[in-house]
């Protein structure tokens, strides 16, 4: 498997407030925005950067700044969780949404809408919290490659198992960033332990 395991004990305090049954869509909400930002300090950890000539009140010196554009992709809807967190850490990173609804029969993705700014070879970052049969992140991530992207990452918060396999299958070259490993997926397709489903936990739609 191919796959970072973010370890920080502040995002296991939170991701284990985030998974109790009790939590409150309001905080559910707050959590995952700090874990987001904790997360994209390591996702981002070896960009490139270009050296930039800076004076200080005292001299001149070499400063540095980002190589590439950013652009930070959610997938619609609960990847809109984890955007605020990332875009506090990147402010001038550009956003694309891709929408995907999992079939709740078949578990198949299926597309109701792409928009991804033109930015000229940014890096990607490809936003979900939740990586299970893995379907959703794969065709999100070949349908960037559609449109020309090529240096995608993609975050979540927790991953199965069986979504990391598909997904390192379809998408070799992508790195994947998750704060959890868990254990499987439950025959309805929820990864076990888990925490539900994200969507409805952010947006309070169950
Ligand atoms: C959830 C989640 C992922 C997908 C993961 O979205 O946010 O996009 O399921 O499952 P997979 O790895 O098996 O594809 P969902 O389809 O429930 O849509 P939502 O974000 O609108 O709630
Ligand atoms: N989508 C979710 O939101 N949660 C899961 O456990 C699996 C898919």
């Amino acid at each position: 498997m191919q796959i970072t395991v973010v370890e920080h004990p502040l995002i296991k305090h939170k991701l284990s407030k985030m998974r109790d049954v009790q939590t409150t869509s309001r905080d559910f909400r707050e959590w995952l925005d700090e874990i987001a930002m904790l997360m994209t300090y390591e996702v981002t950890r070896d960009l490139e950067l270009d050296a930039v000539p800076v004076t200080t009140p005292i001299c001149e010196t070499t400063g540095y700044k980002l190589h590439n554009n950013i652009v930070v992709v959610p997938i619609l809807r609960a990847g809109l969780g984890l955007l605020s967190g990332v875009l506090r850490m990147i402010p001038n990173a550009h956003v694309g949404h891709i929408g995907l609804y999992r079939d709740e029969e078949t578990l198949e993705p299926h597309e109701y809408y792409c928009k991804i700014p033109p930015d000229k070879d940014p890096i990607t970052i490809v936003v979900d919290p939740m990586l299970a049969t893995g379907g959703s992140a794969a065709a999100a991530i070949t349908m960037l490659k559609a449109r020309g992207l090529q240096n995608i990452r993609f975050m979540c918060l927790v991953a199965a198992p069986e979504g990391v396999e598909v997904l390192n299958k379809a998408h070799p070259d992508v790195k994947v960033y998750t704060a959890a490993l868990d254990e499987k997926l439950n025959e309805h397709g929820y990864i076990v332990p888990g925490l539900g489903d994200a969507g409805d936990r952010i947006f309070g739609t169950k």
